[in-house]
């Protein structure tokens, strides 16, 4: 399908019906019904890769909030990437997936003290605090346990990525971290030394989600190793880890240009380690923590059409079998996803259309200014791009329509990763008066 926001696998055949992985999706929608989130496991695995390949000598840790279900997790540890979980679930399904949990990073901006007991109970590799009274509750489940737990810091840079209000975290104003300008990350970093079960070897600093170009990160990065020295200077303090967090943006329609994963790497490293050299710094152990740009561009949404309403003068609404519980994102970030029909081409004279799901909402949009083939007809396969990050792990059952399932497609094989939810799914933790 050329350079776009469709899976690495994707073509049309010589009818013009959409395949991935050599599997036809008017076969997925037959045999697995729609809406079906459909992964392509040579992309997701190729992006691991290239991870791990533009950034040498860099642990790639997968933001599994992105998408947190156990096959993709098997598949990101396959591919010897580290897995950040936010919560007792996203842990509790890495560890069900068999991830040596020393290969985990625990972040949350208030992890409860279960949450945190059963992280050292395991032992998560490394556990990220990010408050004040997160030390003290660290502490004493560290205590508890007799054991003495590593953990990063979380430092808010003080760096406003331009991206969505809701997907910034690295700005002064946030709910997230010890607040660099306001000298919380210092008060932080000597709170913890006299907490002797916890040792703090290293910072976490992440900026925010879909950001193009490398700029923010450089800067992330030397504002993070230019604190690194700073402690060292007046604390004598020699931290020797670096997680510089995610937010590699991804193509999301044919519009967005992201910055290629070796580009990325390639300005991140030059600048660490000229800032090493200028610091007298040697360079830390580096990690960096994509979701989206592991898993987003993977899967693609198959819907099928149910109703098109031609409003003449005003525009046309193409409703299709899902919407807004399985995919938020246009709802709540105005995001764009590209779409195509995908049972056929279609005619090739696009006409603009509003896309929107079937949920009792104005604003549940699939695409609000999309264009499709003018003969767009009800029965017709609607393919939606990039939905493999934060649209299964943020999908509700909104109108109590059940979630839809997941398949992983590749050279031909089709394998369910999510059964679809039943009606009696949706029923199974009411408790009837
Ligand atoms: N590390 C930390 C500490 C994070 O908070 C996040 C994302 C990531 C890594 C991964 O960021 P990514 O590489 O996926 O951009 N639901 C929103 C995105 C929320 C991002 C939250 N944090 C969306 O659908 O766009």
């Amino acid at each position: 399908m050329g350079p776009g926001p469709w899976p690495l696998t994707a073509e049309r055949d010589d009818a013009g019906a959409l395949h991935v992985g050599g599997v036809a999706l008017t076969e997925l929608a037959r045999e697995h019904g729609t809406p079906l989130w459909v992964v392509d496991e040579a992309d997701l695995r190729e992006r691991c890769r290239r991870y791990r390949e533009g950034f040498p000598g860099v642990e790639v840790a997968y933001a599994s909030k992105a998408w947190c279900t156990t096959a993709i997790l098997q598949i990101v540890d396959e591919e010897r990437l580290l897995i950040d979980v936010v919560s007792g679930g996203e842990m509790h399904t890495a560890l069900a997936a068999g991830v040596d949990p020393a290969n985990l990073v625990f972040h949350g901006n208030n992890k409860s003290v279960a949450e945190l007991d059963r992280a050292v109970e395991v032992g998560v590799g490394r556990i990220v605090v990010d408050s004040f009274e997160e030390l003290d509750r660290l502490e004493k489940v560290a205590a508890d346990r007799d054991v003495v737990v590593p953990i990063w810091l979380r430092i808010t840079p003080g760096i406003d990525a331009h991206t969505h209000d809701y997907v910034r975290t690295g700005h002064d104003d946030s709910k997230f971290g010890f607040t660099l300008s306001l000298g919380l990350a210092d008060q932080a970093v000597r709170a913890a030394r006299e907490h002797p079960h916890l040792e703090v070897v290293g910072i976490h600093a992440h900026i925010g989600s879909q950001i193009f170009g490398t700029d923010p990160f450089v800067a992330n990065a030397e504002v993070a190793l230019d604190l690194l020295a700073r402690w060292r200077d007046e604390f004598g303090l020699t931290l020797r880890e670096l997680n510089l967090g995610g937010g590699m943006g991804i193509r999301y329609t044919h519009e967005d240009h992201p910055v290629e994963v070796a580009r990325y790497g390639e300005a991140v490293l030059r600048a660490v380690d000229e800032r090493c050299e200028r610091l007298g710094l040697d360079r830390p152990r580096l990690v960096v923590e994509p979701g989206r740009a592991i898993v987003g561009p993977s899967t693609l949404t198959l819907y099928e059409i149910g109703t098109v309403k031609v409003l003449p003068g005003l525009r046309t609404y193409v409703s299709v079998d899902g919407g807004m519980s399985d995919n938020i994102r246009p709802a709540l970030y105005d995001a764009e996803h590209e779409v195509a029909l995908a049972n056929r081409a279609g005619s090739d004279d696009p006409m603009p259309v509003s896309i929107v799901g079937k949920h009792c909402e104005s604003g549940d949009l699939v695409r609000e200014h999309g264009s499709l083939p003018s003969d767009v007809a009800v029965g017709d396969l609607l393919a939606v791009a990039a939905t493999g990050a934060y649209t299964e792990s943020m999908a509700s059952n909104y109108n109590r329509i059940p979630r839809p399932a997941a398949v992983l497609v590749s050279d031909g094989d089709v394998r369910t990763i999510i059964r679809r939810e039943n009606l009696d799914d949706l029923l199974a933790r009411d408790v009837p008066l």
